[in-house]
C-alpha cells in the first residue's frame, strides 16, 4: 500500500515538466517557489487515483486517456481565491464613474460586461448587484454579464450561487438582505436572488482562446498576476479588440498596464485607474505579440 505522506516533493526536473505542461494549457506561469505547494496538491490527486508516483501522474494527464483527469489537474493548479465585496473601489468606480459614461456613449443599448477569470462567481454577481444599485441614480437600463473561467469546478459552484462564511462576510447587511435569500437547501448559506443570477452567464473558457467582441466593459481582476509579462500583453491586446471603442477595462488593485505595450488609455478616476478604448485612437499594430 502506498503511504502518500512518504512521497517527497517533486524534483526540480519533475516540477519543470509539470510547469511547462501547465503553461501550455493555461499560460499560468508557475514559479519554482511553488514546488512544495504543487507537490502537496498533486499528492492528493495521486491518492485519489491510487497512483504511486508523480511520473505516473504526468504520464496519465499527458497521455491519450488523460482528458478527464486534466480537468482536476487544472483545478489543483489554479488559485481561485475570491469573495464578495473584494476591493470595492473597483466596483464603486464602475457604478459611479464608468457606468454613467457608458450610458451616455451607448444610449439605449444592452450593456455587455465580461468578468474574465470569474472563479466561483462572487465577482460577476457583485457586478450585477452594483449595476442594479446604479439604476437608482441612472434610471433603468439593460445589461448582461458573461463570466468565464478555466476551471469547471468553480463554474459549477458559481452557477449554484450558494455562499456562506468568509465569502459573504464583507457584504453590508442591507445588501445581503436585499440581494440574497437564506438557502432553503443548505443551512447557514445564502443564495443570490434569481433576477441577479439571471443576469450572469457562466462559460468554461481559456482566456487565451476566446474571441469575444462587442463588449462595453471587461473586468479582469487578480488573474493577470499569474501570467508572464509577454502573455499579459497578448491578453490585454485581446481585451482591447473585444471592447467597443468607448469601452473600459478594469484590472485588480495590484495590477497595472503600466509596463505593457497597449493602445489602452489609462484614466485616473476618483476610485482608481481604469483603461479606456478611446474611440478617437488611430489604429496601428500595437505589438508583434498581439495575436
Ligand atoms: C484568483 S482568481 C480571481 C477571481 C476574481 N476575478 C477576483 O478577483 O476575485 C483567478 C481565476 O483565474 C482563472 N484563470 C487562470 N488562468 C486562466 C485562463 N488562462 N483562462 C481562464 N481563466 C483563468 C483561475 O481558474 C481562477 O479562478
Amino acid at each position: 500500500m502506498t503511504v502518500y505522506s512518504e512521497i517527497g516533493d517533486l524534483t526540480p526536473g519533475q516540477f519543470h515538466r509539470f510547469a511547462q505542461f501547465i503553461y501550455a494549457r493555461s499560460n499560468i506561469n508557475l514559479k519554482e517557489q511553488k514546488i512544495t505547494l504543487l507537490s502537496n496538491r498533486l499528492r492528493k490527486r495521486l491518492m485519489a487515483l491510487n497512483l504511486k508516483s508523480f511520473d505516473e501522474y504526468f504520464d496519465l494527464i499527458s497521455g491519450p486517456g488523460g482528458k478527464q483527469e486534466l480537468v482536476h489537474f487544472l483545478e489543483v493548479v489554479t488559485t481561485n481565491e475570491t469573495y464578495f465585496w473584494r476591493t470595492t473601489a473597483n466596483f464603486t468606480m464602475l457604478r459611479e464613474e464608468i457606468l454613467p459614461d457608458l450610458l451616455r456613449r451607448f444610449p439605449g443599448q444592452k450593456l455587455q460586461f465580461w468578468s474574465a477569470g470569474c472563479s466561483t462567481g462572487e465577482e460577476p454577481y457583485n457586478i450585477a448587484i452594483e449595476l442594479v444599485e446604479g439604476m437608482k441614480r441612472t434610471g433603468v437600463f439593460d445589461f448582461q454579464i458573461v463570466a468565464t473561467d478555466l476551471s469547471a469546478r468553480v463554474l459549477d459552484f458559481a452557477r449554484e450561487a450558494r455562499y456562506a462564511g468568509r465569502k459573504i462576510d464583507k457584504i453590508p447587511e442591507p445588501v445581503l438582505r436585499r440581494y440574497f435569500r437564506p438557502d432553503t437547501e443548505k443551512a447557514g448559506y445564502y443564495r443570490v436572488r434569481d433576477d441577479i443570477r439571471e443576469r450572469v452567464e457562466f462559460r468554461l473558457e481559456n482566456l487565451f482562446e476566446t474571441n469575444r467582441s462587442g463588449l462595453h466593459c471587461i473586468i479582469c481582476r487578480n488573474v493577470m498576476i499569474y501570467f508572464r509579462r509577454e502573455d499579459q500583453e497578448v491578453l490585454v491586446n485581446r481585451f482591447y479588440r473585444a471592447l467597443r471603442p468607448g469601452g473600459y477595462l478594469i484590472v485588480g488593485h495590484s495590477e497595472s498596464l503600466h509596463m505593457l505595450k497597449t493602445q489602452f488609455k489609462p484614466r485616473n478616476m476618483k476610485n482608481g485607474v481604469s483603461y479606456f478604448r478611446d474611440p478617437d485612437a488611430i489604429h496601428q499594430s500595437v505589438s508583434p505579440r498581439d495575436a
